[in-house]
C-alpha cells in the first residue's frame, strides 16, 4: 500500500430507475453489517436519481458523485447540467471525460478541462478519466495517448484533495478484457511522473489513481493491489451491491 486512501466509485451510466434504489440501499446494509474501513466509497447514479440517492446514504459513508457536468454555471444550454446543481443534488464529486463521452458526443480534452474547473467552482472533486483505444495500444501509444490526455484534460490548479485520475483503457470497458497487472503498474507510474510533471511530486504523491475497465469480483483483487493503483471505477459491476461490496472488500483488513 502507497498510504493513499483508496476509492472505489461505482458508475452507473444510463443505468437505473427509482426501484434501482434498493440496490443503493442494500449496499449501504452491507456497509453497516461488515465495513470496510479507510476506504472511500462512491456511486455515481444517473442525474434523475441524484437527490434520492443522497437521502439513501445520508448518515453512512457512501458518497454520491455524477457522470458529467456543463463548463458554465447556468444559463441557455438545454438539457445540460451544470455543476452547481449535481452540487445542490447532493453530489460531491462529478466524473469527467469518461470514453463515453469522448465518443457519444466528442469531447476533447480541453473542454473536459473546463468542466474539471467547473467541479472546483462547484466544490466537487473531479474524477478526471484517461484512456487509450485498441487501436492505440496495438500500436504501442498508449502512454503518448495519455501524456496528451492528462497535458490538456487536467487543470494546472488541480490538486490531490479534488482531482482523481482515472485511467480506463477504451478497449477494457464493458469487454471482459483487462491489461494485465504489468501493464497497469506500468501506465500508473507513467500518469504519476506525468502529474508530477504538471503539478508538483507532493500534490502527484497524493492524487489517487484508480483503474477502471472491466473490474468485477473475480479480478479485483489483481487489479487493485497493483503498485501505483489506489482504487477502482466500476462501471457493470456496480450496478448489483453484492459484486460491487464484493470489489470494495478487497480493501477489508488489508491496513490497520
Ligand atoms: P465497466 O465500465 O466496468 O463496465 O467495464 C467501467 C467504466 O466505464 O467506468
Amino acid at each position: 500500500m502507497t498510504g493513499i486512501r483508496p476509492l472505489v466509485a461505482g458508475n452507473w451510466k444510463m443505468n437505473g430507475l427509482g426501484s434501482s434504489l434498493a440496490e443503493l440501499a442494500s449496499l449501504r446494509n452491507r456497509l453497516e453489517a461488515a465495513p470496510v474501513p479507510e476506504t472511500d466509497i462512491m456511486v455515481c447514479p444517473p442525474a434523475t436519481l441524484l437527490s434520492r440517492a443522497r437521502e439513501i446514504v445520508d448518515g453512512s459513508s457512501i458518497m454520491i458523485g455524477a457522470q458529467d457536468c456543463h463548463p458554465l454555471p447556468s444559463g441557455a444550454h438545454t438539457g445540460d447540467i451544470s455543476a452547481e446543481m449535481l452540487a445542490d443534488a447532493g453530489a460531491t464529486a462529478v466524473i469527467v471525460g469518461h470514453s463515453e463521452r469522448r465518443t457519444d458526443h466528442g469531447e476533447s480534452d480541453t473542454l473536459v478541462q473546463a468542466k474539471a474547473l467547473a467541479a472546483y467552482r462547484a466544490g466537487l472533486m473531479a474524477i478526471v478519466c484517461i484512456g487509450e483505444t485498441e487501436a492505440h495500444y496495438r500500436d504501442g501509444k498508449t502512454l503518448d495517448i495519455l501524456r496528451t490526455q492528462l497535458e490538456g484534460s487536467v487543470p494546472e490548479g488541480a490538486r490531490a484533495t479534488n482531482t482523481v485520475i482515472a485511467y480506463e483503457p477504451v478497449w477494457a470497458i464493458g469487454s471482459g478484457l483487462t491489461p494485465t497487472p504489468q501493464e497497469v503498474a506500468q501506465v500508473h507510474g507513467l500518469i504519476r511522473t506525468v502529474l508530477g510533471q504538471m503539478l508538483g511530486d507532493a500534490e502527484a504523491g497524493g492524487t489517487r489513481i484508480l483503474y477502471g475497465g472491466s473490474v468485477k469480483p473475480s479480478n479485483a483483487a489483481e487489479l487493485l493491489f497493483v503498485p501505483e493503483v489506489n482504487g477502482a471505477l466500476v462501471g457493470g459491476a456496480s450496478l448489483k451491491a453484492v459484486d460491487f461490496y464484493e470489489i470494495l472488500s478487497v480493501y477489508a483488513g488489508t491496513r490497520s
